[in-house]
């Protein structure tokens, strides 16, 4: 019989009451004949307090046993910046080789986005996760003086570029309209730049079915504004995908629907699936979250592991509860979830 071995990474703020609506639907749209197997780790700032530990050794060994990652959120406002952003995500995406950030938008009905009514919206972010100026690389000299210098040094192999940007144009060949977009800033940034176009064409020549076009990043985030639609497939790096990733997030439906995915293809190790947003400590505890991020990447880890009907359903249910949310009402984290349950059980 089939069965999903799940760590489960509440984390901070709101990432605890959203995951908990999230496991709500996930146990709801599974059928009978799916054994699920939770395991919660207490990774986060309590932890830190308690014991200075951001993610040791011995969790790091053990969430590799697990089939995938569900988190909440990471990061609050006691913990100085940086410490549980480097110290647990991002060294669970650098342990994991989670090299695609998987980041779709669509245009859900119904939503409070600048661009209601306008042209679908419905393209998918493939943003590098293992490398650029997220990997550290970097230092201070004459640190807190007025000479103070600073730099940030952004990685860029041939590698880890070339096993992205296939994996977009294979995104991007099983999509309907099969276009791709490489975005980068390489009229400035000319040496990554060139490694990223460089690859791009070179692989762009074994798919001929895909369209393909390069934008700079800075145009890129007029065109998120003034011409959604234009885009299906978007390739780009670390950096710039984490930035275009809140913006279509913003243009589309809002932060609270955005899902993501921390996936590495090989299956090597367990991807993780987390909703874009962050633990939002100013509403945490008072049931005001929207699980629905959370709940919709549920469905990317569903269909990760191969259960497509249910990655499917979670997405009907979202678009149908969407369609008949009243903005008069406000709902609660838990009432959003239960309604959630309720349409992908029936
Ligand atoms: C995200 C977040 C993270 C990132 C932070 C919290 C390290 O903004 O998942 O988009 O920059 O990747
Ligand atoms: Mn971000």
């Amino acid at each position: 019989s089939r069965s999903i071995d799940l760590a489960v990474i509440p984390g901070d703020g709101i990432g605890q009451e959203v995951v908990a609506q999230g496991l709500k639907v996930l146990n709801a749209v599974l059928p009978q004949d799916v054994k699920l197997e939770t395991k919660e780790y207490d990774l986060g700032a309590q932890r830190w307090h308690r014991t200075g530990d951001t993610l040791p050794d011995a969790e790091l060994e053990a969430l590799k046993g697990h089939d995938a990652i569900l988190l909440g959120a990471i990061g609050d406002p006691s913990v100085p910046s940086g410490v549980l952003e480097r110290g647990l995500l991002l060294k669970l995406r650098f342990a994991f080789d989670h090299f695609i950030n998987l980041r779709p938008s669509k245009l859900f009905p119904n939503t409070a986005t600048p661009l209601a009514g306008r042209p679908d919206i419905d393209f998918v972010v493939v943003r590098e996760g293992t490398e650029g100026p997220y990997t550290g690389n970097g230092g201070s000299l004459r640190t807190g003086t007025p000479a103070e210098v600073a730099t940030e040094v952004s990685l860029n192999t041939a590698y880890g570029v070339e096993r992205v940007v296939r994996d977009a144009f294979e995104r991007a060949a099983a999509r309907p309209r099969k276009k791709l977009t490489l975005v980068h800033k390489n009229n400035v940034l000319v040496y990554a730049g060139h490694l990223w176009k460089n690859t791009f064409d070179k692989v762009a020549a074994e798919y001929p079915q895909v369209s393909t076009d390069y934008l700079h990043v800075d145009a890129a985030t007029i065109f998120f504004v003034t011409q959604p639609e234009r885009f299906d497939v978007i390739v780009t790096d670390n950096l710039f995908g984490d930035i275009l990733t809140d913006l279509a997030a913003a243009v589309s439906g809002g932060i609270g629907l955005a899902a993501s995915g921390n996936i590495n293809p090989t299956g090597a190790f367990p991807s993780m699936f987390e909703p874009v947003h962050g633990s939002a400590p100013d509403i945490a505890g008072q049931g005001k979250a929207d699980p629905t991020a959370t709940v919709l990447s549920v469905a990317l880890l569903l269909r990760h592991l191969g259960y497509e009907a249910e990655a499917a359903r979670i997405e009907d249910a979202v678009s149908a509860d969407l369609a008949e949310r009243d903005g008069s009402v406000a709902r609660t984290t838990d009432e959003i979830g239960d309604a959630l349950a309720v349409r992908v059980a029936s």
